[in-house]
């Protein structure tokens, strides 16, 4: 995808995925962003509320993002992954830019693997 415009979104409760996300938005000299919540997720309270909202879907309160992904070829979407699934923040903002989606590849990191890929299925997964 030479010269395609592409846009690295990325959620991190403890740094992890953003470290990734930093690399590979320096890696291909693209945009970033990073999601943020008034809140905190510190310590087991935050561990346990983390949990809950990713078993149950629920998306959480995030501030409001910069840039547009509907300006990109690409959104690479970076999560950590709670309890199998997608951290709340992430599903927060795809729910509120489903609609201005392009193509997206997802980068999710767990606890021993990590990955990149093509995922048609993003805007459809975060559809309520
Ligand atoms: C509430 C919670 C649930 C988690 N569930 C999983 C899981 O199901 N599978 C897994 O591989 N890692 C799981 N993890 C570990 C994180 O995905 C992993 O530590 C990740 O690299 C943290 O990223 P971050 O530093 O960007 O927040 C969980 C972490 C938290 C806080």
């Amino acid at each position: 995808m030479a010269n395609a415009r592409i846009l690295v979104v990325y959620y991190s409760r403890t740094g992890t995925t953003r470290k990734v996300a930093q690399s590979l938005s320096a890696a291909l000299s693209c945009d970033s962003e990073e999601i943020t919540e008034a809140g905190s997720r510190k310590g087991i309270f935050g561990y346990l509320r983390s949990a809950v909202e990713a078993r149950r879907q629920i998306p959480s309160r995030i501030a409001a993002t910069v840039r547009d992904p509907s300006l990109y070829d690409l959104v690479v979407i970076g999560t950590p992954v709670w309890a199998w699934s997608l951290s709340s923040p992430v599903r927060a903002y795809l729910l509120a830019n489903r609609s201005k989606l392009p193509a997206v590849a997802h980068a999710w990191r767990g606890r021993q693997r990590s990955g990149l890929r093509p995922d048609a299925g993003a805007r459809r997964q975060a559809a309520p």
